[in-house]
């Protein structure tokens, strides 16, 4: 099986979990489309893997619209476009808490609106495993994992015979985090691979396996799956 003559949209292609999605839909045979906002990392992202590059801001019903008019009938549509904001549940700003559903949840929304999708084509969410295993000063981000884990089974319903999927994440090392302070991050990360069974936290590819397995699978609808190098289970 292989995803050639297939066209794929991930929409949060430029960066991190996408990124690495893109890059092995492209070795799939794929034509592949990477769509987010900061157009100069798009254009240059989208040279490298020869791609094509569409921007968009999923916090708009026109922009996510105006992709799927330009990308017409696709086959396989990704959605990792997230910008978390969040803090103390008693304290954190309401404008940062909506902001975060606005992006995380009624983006990914807002595309399984747009998207024309082929039958049989599939949908992939990535929602987070902090739906489940919940973390202080997380409660937003925990709360759209969880609407986006709910809303893939509903939609496995409402957009058949077009498949829906989440995958769950656990900590991946990607730029999400590039607003930490340098060390800060690496602690962090060296203290959670040391609390993993795996001994590491993902790489982005991790997670893309995952979601291309999700497009070649045939029977896999409704389905959400946690990669997360053992979070759940230590
Ligand atoms: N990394 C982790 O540890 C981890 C753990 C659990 C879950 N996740 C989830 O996995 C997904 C991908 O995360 P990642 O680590 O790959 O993040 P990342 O490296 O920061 O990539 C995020 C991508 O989304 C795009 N994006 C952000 N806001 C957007 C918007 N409003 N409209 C369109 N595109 C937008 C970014 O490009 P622009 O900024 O240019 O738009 C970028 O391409 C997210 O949903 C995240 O919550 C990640």
């Amino acid at each position: 099986m292989s995803l050639a003559g297939k066209k794929v949209v991930v929409v949060g292609g430029s960066s991190g979990i996408g990124l690495s999605t893109a890059e092995f839909a492209k070795q799939e045979g794929a034509e592949v489309i990477i769509a987010s906002r900061n157009v100069e990392r798009l254009d240059d992202v989208a040279a490298k893997l020869k791609a094509v590059a569409i921007p968009v801001d999923v916090t708009s019903d026109d922009s996510v619209a105006e992709l799927f008019a330009k990308s017409g009938a696709v086959d396989h549509v990704v959605v990792t476009a997230a910008q978390l904001r969040s803090g103390p549940f008693k304290t954190v700003a309401m404008e940062d808490v909506r902001a975060t559903m606005e992006c995380k949840f009624w983006g990914a929304w807002r595309v399984g609106r747009s998207a024309e999708i082929r039958p049989g084509g599939s949908l992939t969410l990535v929602s987070g495993y902090l739906s489940i295993r919940p973390r202080p000063n997380s409660a937003i981000v925990g709360a759209a994992n969880g609407a986006l884990e709910s809303l893939a089974r509903s939609l496995a319903l409402d957009l058949a015979p077009v498949r829906v999927n989440a995958v769950s994440p656990g900590i991946i090392d990607t730029p999400i985090r590039a607003a930490m302070p340098e060390q800060a991050r690496r602690d962090m990360l060296a203290k959670t691979a040391a609390s993993l069974p795996v001994g590491r936290v993902g790489l982005g590819e991790d997670i893309a396996r995952q979601i291309i397995a999700f497009m070649l699978n045939g029977f896999a609808t409704g389905s959400v799956v946690y990669i997360d190098g053992g979070a759940l289970v230590c």
